[in-house]
Parts: structure tokens; C-alpha cells; sequence
């Protein structure tokens, strides 16, 4: 089948490539010529496992092309997605000008039927707008439809979670559309659940705002723990081996980050009140979710009695593991609040650290974990990068001027690390 994704960024990029990989002819544009020129030269704009391969593997084979042309890309398809960014606006809300814009742009070159497909995350009721636009700017009265496609796939696992999804969720209000979408879909061998256009779009904020809230709670419940000397681990494997609750997204940290969760909650307390429903849950658990970090830099400043003059060696800077992303990312704010309170911040990220230096030139970037250890008055680990676990940890003791060690993703052993003669401080545990 030939396909068109508008805008060519994490879920652009990543979806294309993936639909090209199944046999599918794919072609995406970017309005940004210098990134379209790149990617056609096989240079990839985000570190994602197993994404270059696979775009250099597909533009050889000639099934995946890049364009600055709208209009290219909507002659040389039957399915058009909407992949643009969905930026939030001061007081919360969704700015949709994007999607707006490419909606007019699609309604000024389509000349024939085309599925129009919204996987961009956007309030409820947004394809309704998608379709009106397409109805009033287009000129000929042309057949299309519009479908809700929302995208569940996670940074650092983007290529693995797209090609085998839990489930594919297509908001149609069409039967042609629908089984269009099916089409497309058959090689992941996913279930596909097949919604009105509402539902679909719903489906992605209220899932997204669960899996935050999952995360809140056991937070909280590591908060409990620590009041109590439970240990917040036996409890979420104790909890999580109930299949109704599950293991996955309880591990207790400094909070969740990055471009989704946050944007998205926000957005869906501020649909809900718009909806005349005050969604006070989830006030509770972005509460939760600020109040964690928090806690975790009172805890060091307690530790350190001061912070002025004093050197932080920092373990992660990425909003999660496996990422370059450092958008919204808790081990970036912790890095300037140590900054704003006079310490000198030396940090080290397998990945995200150019991407840090430049928003916070600050930072003493280091090209080794090791390294941060020099000298340091603390190290704090923020981003739950595995390889941190395999560093020599004998040898940064030896060069940390304390052996004062804050864990704020439980990612090391308490007994290892104890042994060495750290004093070692984690989420929810002894
Ligand atoms: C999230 C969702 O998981 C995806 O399904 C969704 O498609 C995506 O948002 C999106 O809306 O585009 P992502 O933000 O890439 O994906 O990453 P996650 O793996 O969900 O992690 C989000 C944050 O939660 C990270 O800061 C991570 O450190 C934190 N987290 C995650 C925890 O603190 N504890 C956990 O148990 C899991």
C-alpha cells in the first residue's frame, strides 16, 4: 500500500520506517529541508535502537522516500498520516496549529479519495475538526475520511514496540476506511481494535495517563515504605503478580519525564474541565509525580548540609534509559536545581549528553561514568540507564571525596554498593 506521513519526528520517522519494513511504500516530508537532505544521506536526527539500520535497509530498497512536498506525498498515496507536533501551551492545553496547518495543505492538493489519519496526539473531537477543515478549504467537494490512529510505541523502544504492538487502535467512522486501515496493519499480525473516531483519540490520553498514574502510586507507595522500612520492590513484585494489577510500570524513582507523560496529563485535565469534568485523580498524581523529585533533592541537601561550591557527579541526563531525549527530563532538572544552589554539576550520559550541554552549557560533561566520580561530593544516579550498574564502582569510590550515593532509580545493589562503603540512599528501600 502507498503511504504519505506528514512530518518526519520521533513518531513520523519511526512509524514510516516501520511500515516500509513490512512492504509498504512510504514516503515522508518534513518541511525542514536540511533534515529531509540528512535523512535521504541515511543521517538520523535521534539515537533510536535499530532505526538506522532499518532506514538505510529501505531507502536502498527504494520503499522509503523523503520529501519537503505535501503535495508529493499525497499524489503517491491512498493513506495520509498527520505525524506533527502537538506542543502544549502555557496554561496546559494542546496548541493544534500544526495539525490545523497540514489539514488546509492536505484540503489544497488532494484531488481524490484518501484516508487522512491522525496519529499525532490531540484532544478528543480533533478528527471531527480534521474533517471539516479538509470539507471547507477543498475546492471539489473530493471523498475522503478521517481516522484516528493513536501511537503507543516508547522512546528507546520505538522499532521493537511499532512492529510488535499490544494492539493497533483505529478510530473510524467508516467501514471503507476501516478495512483500509486493516489492510494496512495485517503484516504486524496485532490485534487491531476498530473504534469510532472519538474513542480512538481517547483511548491514547487516557492510556497514557494511566500508565503515569501507575507510576504515582507506587511512588507513593515508596514513600510509605520509606516512613515504614518496607521495601518498595518486594511490594510493586507482590502487587504486580496479580495479573489484573501487572509488574510493569511500577518501578518507584524520581518521576516521570519527557515529552509525553507530562504534556499529556496536562492536556487531559484541561480537555476533561473543557469537557465540564474536573479530573482531580490526575492532578493528584502530576502532585505526586513533582513532589518526588522534590523530596529526592531534600534528602541530598540534607546529606550534603550545603550544596554551595560543592561537586555532583551525575549518572544520566536522558529522561528515561536508551535515549538521546533530555526534553522535560527529571535528571535535567535535578542537574539545575544543584547548579542554582551553587554546586558544580559533573555529568555523564551514554546518549544524551551533547543534546544536555546544549541547553544547559553549565555542565561538565565527562566521556566515561567513572569520570564523574572525581572529586565529588556526592554522586547521584538519575536516569535508569542499565550499563551504570556495570561501572567500576570500587574504583568511583575510591575517587569520590564522600561515599555519599543517591540512587533515584533503584538501579544498583544496596549490598554491593554498601560493601564498597558507600552510604547509599535509593527510592522506597533499604
Ligand atoms: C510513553 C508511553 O509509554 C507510550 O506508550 C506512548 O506512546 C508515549 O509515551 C507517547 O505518548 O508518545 P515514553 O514517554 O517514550 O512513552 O517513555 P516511557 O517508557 O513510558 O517512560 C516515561 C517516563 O516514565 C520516563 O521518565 C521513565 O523514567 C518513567 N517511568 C517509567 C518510571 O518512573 N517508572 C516506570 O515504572 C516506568
Amino acid at each position: 500500500m502507498k503511504l504519505a506521513i506528514i512530518g518526519s519526528g520521533y513518531v513520523g520517522l519511526t512509524t514510516g520506517t516501520c511500515f516500509a519494513e513490512v512492504g509498504h511504500e512510504v514516503i515522508c516530508v518534513d518541511n525542514n529541508e536540511h533534515k529531509v537532505a540528512a535523512l535521504r544521506a541515511g543521517k538520523i536526527p535521534i539515537y533510536e535502537p535499530g532505526l538506522e539500520e532499518m532506514i538505510v535497509r529501505n531507502v536502498a530498497n527504494g520503499r522509503l522516500k523523503f520529501t519537503t512536498s505535501i503535495k508529493e506525498g499525497v499524489d503517491n498515496a491512498l493513506v495520509v498520516f498527520i505525524a506533527v507536533p502537538t506542543p502544549p501551551q502555557p496554561d496546559g492545553s494542546v496548541d493544534l496549529s500544526f495539525v490545523e496547518k497540514v489539514a488546509r495543505e492536505i484540503a489544497g492538493v488532494i484531488t481524490d479519495y484518501r484516508v487522512v489519519v491522525d496519529k499525532s496526539t490531540v484532544p478528543v473531537k480533533t478528527g471531527e475538526k480534521v474533517r471539516q477543515t479538509i470539507s471547507r478549504y477543498n475546492s471539489g467537494g473530493v471523498e475522503f475520511d478521517v481516522v484516528s490512529n493513536p501511537e503507543f510505541l516508547r522512546e528507546g523502544s520505538a522499532v521493537a514496540d511499532l512492529m510488535k504492538p499490544d494492539r493497533v487502535v483505529v478510530g473510524a467512522d467508516t467501514e471503507k476506511a476501516g478495512n483500509i486501515m486493516k489492510e494496512l496493519y495485517t503484516p504486524f499480525g496485532a490485534p487491531i481494535l476498530v473504534t469510532d473516531l472519538n474513542s480512538a483519540e481517547l483511548i491514547k490520553h487516557a492510556a497514557n495517563s494511566f500508565l503515569a498514574l501507575k507510576i504515582s502510586y507506587i511512588n507513593a507507595i515508596s514513600r510509605i515504605c520509606e516512613a515504614s522500612g518496607a521495601n518498595v520492590e518486594m511490594v510493586a513484585q507482590g502487587m504486580g503478580a496479580d495479573h489484573r494489577i501487572g509488574r510493569a510500570f511500577l518501578n518507584a524513582g524520581i518521576g516521570y519525564g519527557g515529552s509525553c507523560f507530562p504534556k499529556d496529563l496536562s492536556a487531559f485535565i484541561r480537555i476533561s474541565e473543557d469537557l465540564g469534568y474536573d479530573f482531580g485523580l490526575l492532578k493528584e498524581v502530576s502532585r505526586i509525580n513533582d513532589d518526588q523529585r522534590e523530596h529526592f533533592v531534600k534528602q541530598i541537601r540534607d546529606s550534603l548540609w550545603v550544596f554551595r561550591e560543592k561537586r555532583v557527579g551525575l549518572l544520566g541526563l536522558a529522561f528515561k534509559g536508551n535515549t538521546d531525549d533530555v526534553r522535560n527530563s527529571v535528571a535535567m532538572d535535578l542537574a539545575q536545581i544543584f547548579l542554582k544552589e551553587g554546586a558544580h554539576v559533573i555529568a555523564y550520559d551514554p546518549q544524551g549528553a551533547e543534546k544536555a550541554k546544549e541547553i544547559e552549557p553549565r555542565l561538565e560533561i565527562v566521556s566515561r561514568g567513572e569520570d564523574v566520580a572525581e572529586k565529588a561530593d556526592v554522586i547521584v544516579v538519575a536516569t535508569e540507564w542499565k550499563e551504570f550498574r556495570d561501572l567500576d564502582w570500587a574504583s568511583m569510590r575510591k575517587r569520590a571525596l564522600s561515599n555519599l550515593l543517591f540512587d533515584g532509580r533503584n538501579l544498583l545493589d544496596p549490598a554491593k554498593v554498601a560493601a564498597l562503603g558507600f552510604e547509599y540512599h535509593s527510592i522506597g528501600r533499604r
